[in-house]
């Protein structure tokens, strides 16, 4: 691997690892990819096709066939493809079909920037700095019923911080590569910052983890 600095960000939904993880970077100047968009993109096009995403052969197929194309879809950034995902993504011969296409971006010189919710753990246990983003159920219920309001969506408070508790419980209650801390992952609760502040904690992180 010689210098190449892999940075591995996990961390619940709506935590604000994405931002971050862009963020990282482009600061450190490193290739960036959003795991999360695979799992959305499995999901979205099983429920296009009218699939069971239960089916868990099937949502293999797909993510074995997934083409850079299918990452696109604007679609993708919303919160219902986030749900689909997180249904998708129990499934462990899709996750297995992933491994690969993850481990070859992040081993690419100069290194590379993942986030997801097993890259410290499964994806790139050896990564030099891992860093986990959190922040509590209700401060994330809040910035994403913003969010969505923000866009004009009408989403009820209540409603989301149910959605949120329901995917951190399957994303965490999952046997196969469960979203959980890496055992030398930094914690970084963004609950009390606002995103300056939580992207200078993370650049902090990653300089002490170089040094
Ligand atoms: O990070 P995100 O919100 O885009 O992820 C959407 C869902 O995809 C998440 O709820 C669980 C799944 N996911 C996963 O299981 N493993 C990853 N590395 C990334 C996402």
């Amino acid at each position: 691997m010689g210098k190449s600095l892999v940075i591995a960000i996990d961390g619940p939904a709506a935590a604000g690892k994405g931002t971050i993880a862009a963020r990282l970077a482009e600061h450190f100047h490193l290739p960036y990819l959003d795991t999360g968009l695979l799992y959305r993109a499995i999901g979205r096009i099983m429920a296009d096709r009218g699939f069971d995403l239960d089916d868990a052969e099937f949502a293999a197929q797909i993510a074995m066939a997934l083409d850079p194309e299918d990452l696109n879809d604007p679609r993708l950034r919303g919160h219902e493809a986030g749900e689909l995902a997180s249904r998708v993504a129990v499934h462990p011969p899709v996750r297995a079909a992933l491994v690969e296409m993850q481990r070859t971006f992040a081993a690419r010189d100069p290194g590379a920037v993942l986030d997801g919710r097993d890259i410290g753990t499964v994806i790139c246990p050896d990564a030099k700095v891992k860093i986990f983003v959190t922040a509590s159920p209700e401060v994330r219920a809040r910035r994403r019923t913003d969010e969505l309001n923000a866009k004009g969506r009408e989403v009820a408070y209540e409603t989301i911080l149910g959605e949120i508790r329901e995917r951190d419980a399957r994303d965490s209650g999952r046997t196969t590569a469960p979203l959980k801390p890496a055992a030398d992952a930094v914690i970084l609760d963004t609950s009390a910052l606002d995103r300056e502040g939580a992207f200078e904690a993370a650049v902090g992180i990653v300089q002490a983890g170089l040094a």
